[in-house]
């Protein structure tokens, strides 16, 4: 089956046709980054070229194209349907890199906890925070979570993402982490929606304490179970591609982490990390040298640990609605910029931070860090991308030959517009694998 996509506004399709991920700031690459030929086609699930819409009109087009407000289906056959995307610009679709998709629960009260001058820190050694969600998480029916999943997901398509990576971690017990990943496993085959990415996040804080043991003593009994137990298991049941841990003072240590992440590793697992979220715990350090895929919130992380894991090949994740909820100022974003250390931008969706929307995280990028919008979108498309390994090999967050066809037309016919909207969604309609995903009306 071929889609042709006629008359699009600019086509931000990101293919330099040079090294991923794209580092520094490319405004200025604008010209390569960024077509006005208008026309795109699309073969079964993947893009077959990018091309001038004129000559694909007459190659694929037996009427006129007619006169269109917004992107309308101008022709159907058996073989090939045609669309006039009416100017609308067009970018791929977003890959959300960090989330905690599946989790039950609310954790409302903590705001005025926050606002009464409690730390995240303190709220969790008080029985909130992530403890709380792990409560309400196993309580609740695996119908209920597989519907919470779904309905989020339909959320961040609807914000224009086509692939999602998910974390557990709020099981914080072997049967529990694995219910989540299988939950996972099982929305990651609904067509239609975003594609999911596994991450087991076993490692997430110490499960809820019994109150026989220290803190301390709890977290290591959990760290050994995990080791002996949970992971094994995780692994024999390939439930994930990568594992992650909450790498922090207060939660897992450099030890431990490493411990962690080396067992991982050996099962097969790729290695995802929190770090330095609340002040430079070496977590970035500790990313370099495992040469981690990615070391996501990097907050407080020095840029001499920055540079290192420029080095090893790590990227560098900044999880901006993060700072945004809990008050905290932006993280540097602008010094990966300047010191052309690649970076991507994602949600880190969880119940304390609970946006879907890829355009908002670009709004914090562009209009708190002042990153510009394409050197974000690269940050929300092909850096991402690099760090996520589709099933079937296909390249996504970008726009050519040969990349699956996931795509955003936009509301709007400049692609700047993609960011710059940031309480509603400023995407029209998306095509996941070819097909059309989500549409809207206007
Ligand atoms: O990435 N900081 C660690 N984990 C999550 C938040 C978990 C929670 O507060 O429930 C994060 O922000
Ligand atoms: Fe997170």
């Amino acid at each position: 089956m071929r889609t042709v996509l006629l008359n699009c506004g600019p086509i931000a399709h990101l293919d330099h046709g040079g090294e991923v991920p794209m580092v520094g700031s490319l405004v200025e690459e604008v010209e390569n980054l960024v077509s006005d030929c208008g026309g795109i086609v699309i073969r079964d699930n993947t893009i077959e070229c990018i091309a001038e819409s004129s000559e694909l009109a007459s190659e694929y087009l037996t009427g006129g194209i007619g006169e269109h407000n917004a992107p309308s289906l101008i022709q159907t056959g058996a073989d090939t349907t045609v669309w006039n995307i009416s100017g609308r610009a067009v970018t791929p679709g977003f890959v959300d890199s960090h989330t905690h998709l599946l989790w039950a629960g609310d954790r409302s009260r903590e705001v005025m906890w926050r606002q009464r001058g409690l730390s995240y820190s303190e709220i969790a050694e008080m029985g909130g925070g992530i403890s709380h969600t792990v409560f309400s998480t196993r309580a609740a029916m695996d119908q209920e979570i597989l519907e919470l999943g779904r309905q989020r997901m339909e959320t961040a398509l609807h914000y224009g993402t086509t692939m999602m990576e998910v974390k557990s971690g709020y099981g914080l017990d072997t049967e529990s982490e694995l219910r989540l990943l299988r939950g996972a496993k099982e929305l990651s085959q609904v067509e239609g929606l975003p594609n999911l990415d596994l991450t087991w996040l076993g490692a997430h804080a110490a499960p809820p304490s019994t109150g026989t043991m220290s803190a301390d003593n709890n977290l290591q009994s959990y760290v050994e179970e995990i080791l002996s137990e949970q992971l094994p298991a995780v692994l024999e049941q390939g439930l994930a591609r990568s594992g992650d841990v909450f790498c922090e003072p207060g939660w897992f240590t450099i030890d431990q982490t490493e411990e962690i992440c080396s067992a991982g590793r050996a099962g097969g697992l790729e290695i995802r990390l929190h770090v330095d979220e609340f002040c430079d715990g070496g977590g970035m350090g500790l990313a370099s040298e495992l040469a981690a895929t990615t070391a996501d919130h990097a907050h407080h992380s020095p840029l001499d640990s920055r540079l290192d894991a420029k080095k090893s090949g790590t990227l560098q994740g900044f999880l901006l609605g993060t700072p945004h909820v809990m008050g905290d100022s932006m993280p540097p974003v602008n010094s990966c910029v300047e010191n052309d250390i690649a970076f991507t931008i994602a949600t880190d969706f969880n119940p304390n931070c609970q946006t879907l929307s890829m355009p908002f995280i670009g709004s914090l990028a562009v209009q708190r860090c002042g990153i510009d919008p394409l050197t974000a979108l690269v940050a929300a498309t092909r850096n991402p991308a690099t760090g996520i390994v589709r099933d079937d090999g296909l390249e996504q967050g970008v726009l050519k030959g040969g990349a699956v066809a996931n795509l955003n037309i936009l509301k709007t016919n400049s692609w700047e517009s993609w960011c710059l909207q940031p309480g509603v969604s400023p995407i029209h309609s998306t095509f996941i694998s070819g097909k059309p995903a989500g549409i809207e009306k206007t």
